[in-house]
């Protein structure tokens, strides 16, 4: 069956009611952490995409069984020391750097060594800025150049650690937090501020954090070791898979949506702040907390009235997945878009950064670039008229989401390769695209 979608007229005006599919990060921590809690856990609305499937294989073979029902997972936990790692145990994180990463953490106290590796595009990822806190703690870590494949070996004797985390990692934070609750005294963390989904499950399970915050800094104390009971959790909507929808309204004529559901905890909404501040009036309604979690439902509609934005880099963080969709809202935006220190972007399933830019490139779309500075120079009357190939671009699905927007929002005859890669995040992508009207082959 061919890979690739041909998408050759811009979408109809539409007004839809809209669920996306479940949130990622939520997802993977569920898994793991049932996997470690006391008990059977149930997780309602697990995201059944390849990230997470990934996720729940490894706990298997950990030695944690799960089985799924009609609309929830049960998973079967034996509490902090529960893995049984057999001899030579080698875990595929396939493309997930949040598996990866967040699974080294509950791995530095395993009694056997562990060989993790991943797909082609997870094995040029960086994993010395894991590797290294890990190692501190007194795991036994080996890689070759500080990426994947690692050998990990835990450590009976862990000791707590000092942890300055200055990337706006989530990940990163995550998995020393995780390997914090194996280990004996207090874990002090300072991390720049990113997603904090691991903080607010640690909270709602009630394993010993604390938490001082500053403007851009979070200080995360954990005390450990520190098992914890089995839980039940309703994964929320994916605001990182919600904003492709947000941006094809704002782009396209007389159409509005509302996306039910959403997980709009401030970590995550930068992408809304950003769009707001080029004029989109993004709303949210009917807010509620779910066990920590802000949960909301998103409406918007189109507009012709957007102007450019010099983005506070304050803001990358919690808009790290969504700047590709945000390029597309600055190139018809009137005026001149700058955003600055996108460094992150490249560390991604692909080098994101330079894709967008190729893809902006071919669409004819200014910019300027300085480093890892950009600056787009918006045409609030952009129309596409010529023939667009998008291929080559180590299948990363929010690459591939980005340039059907593209399509569907400007026109232009465009063929689209590797669309198996939705399946990472989004595996009911194209299939909501069609339920607003959009027309694929
Ligand atoms: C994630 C954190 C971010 C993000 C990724 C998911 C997470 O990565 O880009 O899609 O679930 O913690 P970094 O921590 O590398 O910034």
């Amino acid at each position: 069956m061919s890979n690739h979608i041909k998408i050759n007229d811009k979408i109809k005006p539409f007004k839809k009611k809209l669920h996306v599919s479940p949130d990622k990060s939520i997802s993977i921590r569920c898994v793991l952490l049932a996997s470690q809690a006391i008990g059977q856990s149930k997780i309602y609305n697990l995201l059944e995409s390849e990230d997470v499937i990934s996720a729940l294989r490894t706990v298997k073979k950990l030695g944690i069984n799960y089985k799924k029902f009609k609309n929830y997972y049960i998973i079967y936990g034996y509490g902090i020391d529960g893995y049984k790692t057999e001899k030579k145990l080698s875990i595929n994180a396939g493309n997930s750097g949040t598996l990866a990463r967040l699974i080294l953490g509950l791995l530095v106290n395993s009694k056997n060594n562990i060989t993790l590796y991943g797909d082609k595009s997870l094995s040029n990822r960086d994993f010395s800025r894991i590797t290294n806190p890990l190692s501190e703690f007194g795991a036994n870590i080996n890689s070759k150049k500080n990426k994947l494949p690692v050998n990990i070996f835990g450590s009976k004797f862990l000791r707590p650690i000092n942890y300055y985390e200055g990337l706006g990692s989530a990940q990163c934070k995550s998995s020393v937090m995780l390997a914090a609750i194996k280990t004996s005294g207090i874990t002090k963390i300072k991390a720049k501020k990113s997603r904090d989904h691991t903080e607010l499950l640690f909270k709602y399970l009630k394993l010993p954090i604390k938490i001082t915050k500053s403007k851009t800094f979070d200080y995360i104390e954990i005390k450990g070791p520190s098992n914890f009971n089995s839980f039940n959790y309703r994964v929320p909507g994916d605001i990182s898979s919600c904003s492709f929808f947000l941006v094809l309204t704002i782009l396209s004529d007389k159409s509005q949506v509302q996306i039910k559901n959403i997980n709009i905890n401030k970590s995550r909404t930068g992408i809304i702040t950003i769009l707001n501040k080029m004029n989109a009036k993004i709303k949210f309604k009917n807010k509620r907390n779910y066990k920590g979690e802000l949960i909301g439902d998103i409406f918007v509609r189109s507009n012709k009235s957007l102007k450019g934005i010099n983005c506070p880099k304050g803001l990358n963080s919690s808009a790290i997945d969504e700047f590709l969709i945000i390029f597309l809202v600055a190139a018809k935006s009137k005026g001149v878009s700058s955003f600055s220190d996108l460094g992150e972007l490249n560390k991604k399933e692909s080098p994101r950064l330079e894709i967008a830019l190729r893809l902006l490139r071919m669409m004819g779309v200014k910019y300027s670039r300085n480093k890892d500075n950009i600056k787009i120079y918006g045409n609030p009357n952009l129309q596409l008229t010529g023939n667009y190939v998008v291929k080559n671009f180590m299948k990363d699905h929010r690459i591939f989401m980005m340039a059907c927007i593209a399509a569907l929002s400007f026109g232009g005859k465009w063929k689209i390769y590797d669309k198996d890669s939705t399946k990472t995040s989004f595996p009911d992508f194209l299939k909501k695209i069609k339920e607003l009207g959009a027309r694929i082959n």
